[in-house]
């Protein structure tokens, strides 16, 4: 999750989220070498005292700096098409979660294991022990296996939610009468929260969404208690 003073992304808990880590390190390269040149030219612009009073047109470099951004656009729209489908590819998932939203929580069926369904809300402030995060915690988590691709279903009862969890590159918005496919592989243990960001309603901050990523066996006893 997110701490104090972080301004970047997450950590990434899967390679999606460590694929949009780089594209988005090298989106933000290219903007920054853009910005600097740019500035560069517009500030010696203003303090040079070169004046050309018979200059009307200039072939050339119109084809230069017209030729020239649409290449470094290239640079960035191919990375992200590569990105856009590496996304939306399902690789022979091992879990099924399907999740419902709510106004205001989410709700999930595992229909794998003899349909074991159950209800997740926000604990509120007053009710939460002391190592609980405020606005961010739930009385009863989602568990699932790390290391195994996990596909998501989400669809939505009410208004349109959106099931996302930002450590895992997931953001999938539930509507209401579609249902809706992802998929993520957690590489590493442990809580991953996310928070619905469809704004749904008086309560939109207050349906965050709870992932305990643990290994297979542990999750095989959980789903069979
Ligand atoms: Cu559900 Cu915002």
């Amino acid at each position: 999750m997110s701490t104090w003073a972080n301004l970047g992304l997450q950590d990434s808990a899967s390679p999606l989220m460590e694929q949009l880590i780089f594209f988005h390190d090298h989106a933000l390269l290219i903007l920054v070498m853009i910005t600097v040149l740019v500035g560069y030219l517009m500030f010696m612009l203003f303090f040079n005292n070169y004046v050309n009073r018979f200059l009307l047109h200039g072939q050339l470099i119109e084809m230069i700096w017209t030729i020239l951004p649409a290449i470094i656009l290239l640079f960035i729209a191919f990375p992200s098409l590569r990105l856009l489908y590496l996304l939306d590819e399902i690789n022979e998932p091992s879990v099924t979660l399907k999740s419902i939203g709510h106004q205001w929580y989410w709700s999930y069926e595992y229909s794998d294991f003899n349909n074991i369904e159950f209800d997740s809300y926000m604990i509120p402030t007053n009710e939460l022990s002391t190592d609980g995060f405020r606005l961010l915690d739930v009385d009863n988590r989602i568990v699932l296996p790390m290391n195994s691709q996990i596909r998501i279903l989400v669809t939505a009862a009410d208004v349109i939610h959106s099931w996302t969890i930002p450590a895992l590159g997931v953001k999938v918005d539930g509507t209401p009468g579609r249902l809706n496919q992802t998929n993520f592989f957690m590489n590493r243990p442990g809580l991953f929260y996310g928070q619905c960001s469809e704004i749904c309603g008086a309560n939109h901050s207050f349906m965050p969404i709870v992932i305990e990523s643990v290994p297979t066996n542990y999750f095989i006893k959980w789903i069979s208690n």
